[in-house]
Parts: structure tokens; C-alpha cells; sequence
């Protein structure tokens, strides 16, 4: 049973703790549920959303979450019309592969947005339902395709806070004004070789989906900004379009994706980039842009919330010490094996600067009993395909129409549509491969995909925090113990 709570009035109200969007499906509704019950910030993962719903049904949705919410979301006809061709009674055969969804494209098609709205309701709703804490829901700026539908589908379960990374997300507080009051809204896009002349745009517009009257009233979520330096809290005030309530601040240890090194590089000329001092956000200068702002990428621990706090920070937040906790979306044979590696002293975090196609540095580990794509081995046994597609980059075919290509896509697709080989060099399908972590992997003709494990660099709360006999903890042990209870 919830009780009635008022809405929180600002950015101030959020909590202290914010458990970190970890995508993809790290951070799913469960975690974020857990730890929103016990008074942090739960936050959900929007990447590849439509994917997991689809899984999720195709599975057999065991024990009728996404089907409950699916009863919820306001239009009853557009929910029933996904759950009839996805849902599989029982589950699909273990060697069927999941079914293939077609890529999305700027000129989205009506059933992608459809499914893209509903997917995200579907996790927010969940992910508030049975407690009154807030929820929030993490985007990655360089997938642009998806965020706007995902938005409406977040309001739509009346999601309190959106919280944006990867990029620069400038045009995110105005799309939030604009949905709130159903009108029509857009985005330029990010065109690699284009005329500067040229803008090419993605057109959304949320009234047509519904007749007038099943418009629900939807609430402005809080907007925060993931940033990784000063600078880039200032251009967020001064060129955002709209309001921006807060910054998450995070440092280059954190997990998942991070800003690439600023000044930092070895003298030869294909010298690695990697990171020292200046990487370092100024916490002064930030806290003087006058916003809330939250840091993370190290923090999860009592004593580095308590300099946070001392710094100016509303508090901190945490990924990896989540992502390991038995409400985490890793699957738990990974999250033993992680475990385990870490008792033994025998757990490496690298930062790669090569595998994401997104051309920022990526985290990750490999296992010694699981087969992962970040091992060379599989690496190079694995044949390549882009068949999720989420973090394809565009190229110009007319001042009208763009292409999309990924770097981790077969070698001579990505060359034929203009991307310069080299930068293929190396480049792994983060979208395959965290679905796999997740336990959604798709069944290739060439077998199962592989999993690819990403944490943060510090794994060391695991000395400190209560651990259970079998060495594992809760999402609450985590929130008790940073909140020292
Ligand atoms: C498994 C994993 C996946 C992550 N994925 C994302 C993501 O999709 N978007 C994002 O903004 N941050 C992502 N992060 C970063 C976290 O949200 C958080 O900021 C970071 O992990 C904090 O550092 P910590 O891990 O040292 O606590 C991820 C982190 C982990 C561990």
C-alpha cells in the first residue's frame, strides 16, 4: 500500500543517494525499486527498453510484471496490440532466437515509437509500484533516436527525475517542457561529415497517439545532467533549453561509459590516451554554477558521502557497489564470479579506450570461467552483426536523408556506407553483449551472444559492507551502510 506523499517541490527534495543508471537492464525496475523503497533514488536504465520488453515477453513474463503493467498503461488498445505479438505462454523454445525489431530511424515508424513509449512505461511503473520514493530514468545523449518517445513513456508512469549522460544533452529540459504539455517537440542530430549549412532534425509529436480527452496530466520530472568537468556545467546553464535542476558529477573511475581524458597523453604518436589530474572536475567551480549537484565514480562509502556533503554536494551517487547486490539485473553467475575474483585479489578493471563505438573510454572485465567479448578469444570468434543497432552513428546521403552505420558492425558494411576501416579496429557490440549480462542474449545462428562486464574501477566497499555467509548483500544493506544505519 502507498500513502499519499506530496510532489517533491525541487531538485533539493531528491534524496541523498542516487543508485546510478547502469544499462543495459543492470539498473532494471527491480533494482530501482529496491532501492527507491529504501529511501534513495531509484533509477532505471532506458537503453534498449524496447528490446527488453520484447525478451521479457518472449520468455514467458513468469511471473506477470510486465503484463500487470501493461493493464496500467493509459491506452489500453496500443498496450494490447504489443503484448499479442510478443507474448509467448510458457516462454519460446530455449534455442529460438528472440525476435529481431526493426531498426529505428529518425522518421520513426509509428510501431517503434508505440513500442518505445510503452516499454519505458512498463519500467517506471514498475519500478514505482508499492512504495512512495522517487523514481528517476537514466538516457545516454549519444543515443538519440530513442529518448523522446522513452520520455513520454517515463511521464506516462510519472516518472521524478531525468537523468541524462553521454554528451552534452542540451535540448533535453525543452523537451521536457514541451511533453509536459503534449506539443510537439524535436532534436538536430549529430551528422558525421555533414555540411555545416545543414540540420538535420527528429520530429515528435505526442498528441498522436491519443484522442484529446485520454491525455492524463503529466508532471515535469527534475532534469539532471551528467558532467564530467566545470565546462560543462557552465555551457549546460548558459545554452540549455530550459531548465537544468541539477548535475550528477562523475568522476573517471565510475562505470559504464566515461568522458574521454581531457589534456592527458604519452609523448609517441599512437601513445594511449589516459587520465591524471586535470581529469579531476572542480568541485569549487561547480558548486558555484548555484545548482544541486550529486557526485560520483568512488563515493560508496559513509565516510566519501560525508566529503561529498562537505564539498557542497547534495550527496552522491553510487553505480558498482548496486550493479553487485542481489537486486541487480547482472545475472548471478556473473555477479558470483565478480565476487569471487574480487575475494581472490585476482579482479582487473581496464579502461578501453577502443571498444565502444561510441568513441568514449568503456570499462571492463573479464572472467575466468564465463566466455565474455571483451576476452580476445571470443572476441575474435565472435562474427560480427548489428542487429540492435543502438549506438550507430549517422552520415549524410542528402541534405534530407541520412544513413546509419556502427563501427562494431561487419567490417565491410560500415566501409561500403563511408566509415573509415580503422575505426572498426578493435570495436565491440556493447549492445549484444550487455543484454547477455543481463541474461537476454540473443541466440545467433552462431550460438548464444556473449556477456560483456562492465564495473567501476573501486571495488573496495566490498571489505566493509555486511555481507551475508555466501559473501552477498541486498540493495538496503548498501543503502544502510553508506547512510552508516
Ligand atoms: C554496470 C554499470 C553500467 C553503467 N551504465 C551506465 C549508463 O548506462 N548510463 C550512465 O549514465 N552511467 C552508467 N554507469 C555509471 C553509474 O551510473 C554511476 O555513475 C557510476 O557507476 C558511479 O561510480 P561507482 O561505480 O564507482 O559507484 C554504469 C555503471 C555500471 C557499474
Amino acid at each position: 500500500m502507498t500513502t499519499d506523499k506530496p510532489e517533491l517541490q525541487s531538485a533539493t527534495d531528491l534524496p541523498t543517494i542516487i543508485q546510478g543508471g547502469m544499462g543495459i537492464g543492470a539498473s532494471h525496475w527491480k533494482l530501482a525499486n529496491a532501492t527507491s523503497r529504501n529511501g534513495a533514488l531509484g533509477i532505471v536504465s532506458a537503453v534498449a527498453l524496447d528490446n527488453i520488453l520484447v525478451r521479457r515477453l518472449q520468455l514467458g513474463d513468469e511471473d506477470g510484471d510486465v503484463r500487470r503493467a501493461l493493464a496500467h498503461f493509459p491506452w489500453p488498445e496500443m498496450a494490447k496490440r504489443v503484448e499479442d505479438k510478443y507474448f509467448i505462454e510458457g516462454g519460446k523454445e530455449k534455442d529460438a532466437p528472440f525476435a529481431v525489431l526493426p531498426l529505428v530511424k529518425a522518421d520513426m515508424s509509428r510501431t517503434s515509437a508505440e513500442l518505445l513509449i510503452i516499454a519505458t512505461f512498463v519500467e517506471v511503473f514498475l519500478a514505482k509500484e508499492g512504495h512512495n520514493g522517487a523514481v528517476g530514468i537514466n538516457f545516454l545523449y549519444k543515443i538519440p533516436l530513442y529518448i523522446i518517445p522513452s520520455i513520454l513513456g517515463a511521464m506516462l508512469a510519472n516518472v521524478d527525475a531525468v537523468i541524462v549522460g553521454a554528451g552534452v544533452p542540451l535540448s533535453i529540459p525543452g523537451t521536457l517542457d514541451g511533453l509536459a504539455e503534449w506539443k510537439p517537440v524535436d532534436r538536430s542530430l549529430s551528422v558525421d561529415e555533414a555540411a555545416a549549412s545543414v540540420v538535420y532534425k527528429q520530429y515528435f509529436d505526442p498528441s498522436i497517439f491519443c484522442y484529446e480527452d485520454e491525455r492524463p496530466k503529466l508532471k515535469r520530472p527534475f532534469f539532471l545532467a551528467i558532467i564530467s568537468s566545470e565546462i560543462i556545467a557552465k555551457t549546460m546553464m548558459r545554452r540549455a533549453n530550459g531548465e537544468v535542476d541539477g548535475f550528477i558529477v562523475e568522476k573517471y573511475v565510475a562505470g559504464g561509459h566515461n568522458a574521454p581524458p581531457r589534456k592527458e597523453r604519452g609523448a609517441a604518436p599512437d601513445a594511449k590516451p589516459y587520465y591524471g589530474e586535470k581529469d579531476d572536475p572542480d568541485i569549487t567551480r561547480i558548486q558555484n554554477v548555484g545548482k544541486p549537484f550529486w557526485i560520483a565514480g568512488g563515493y560508496a562509502s559513509p565516510e566519501k558521502l560525508l566529503e561529498a556533503q562537505e564539498e557542497g554536494a547534495q550527496g552522491i551517487q553510487v553505480g558498482t557497489m548496486f550493479a553487485m547486490c542481489d537486486d541487480s539485473g547482472f545475472l548471478p553467475e556473473i555477479r558470483q564470479e565478480l565476487l569471487d575474483k574480487y575475494d581472490a585479489g585476482t579482479l582487473v578493471v581496464t579502461t578501453d579506450f577502443d571498444a565502444s563505438p561510441t568513441g568514449y573510454p568503456f570499462k571492463a572485465i573479464v572472467l575466468d570461467t564465463i566466455d565474455t567479448i571483451s576476452s580476445k578469444e571470443v572476441y575474435e570468434k565472435r562474427s560480427r552483426i548489428c542487429d540492435l543497432g543502438y549506438l550507430r552513428e549517422f552520415y549524410p546521403i542528402s541534405d534530407t536523408e541520412i544513413g546509419y552505420r556502427c563501427s562494431s558492425e561487419p567490417v565491410k558494411n560500415f566501409v561500403r556506407k563511408g566509415g573509415e576501416e580503422s575505426r572498426s579496429f578493435g570495436k565491440q557490440c556493447l549492445c549484444n553483449g550487455l543484454l547477455a549480462t543481463v541474461g537476454l542474449g540473443q541466440v545467433q545462428k552462431t550460438g548464444v551472444e556473449p556477456p560483456m562486464i562492465t564495473a567501476g574501477d573501486d571495488f573496495s566497499f566490498l571489505d566493509r559492507i555486511k555481507r551475508d555467509e555466501t559473501g552477498h548483500y541486498t540493495a538496503k544493506d548498501a543503502i544502510n551502510y553508506l547512510l552508516g544505519r
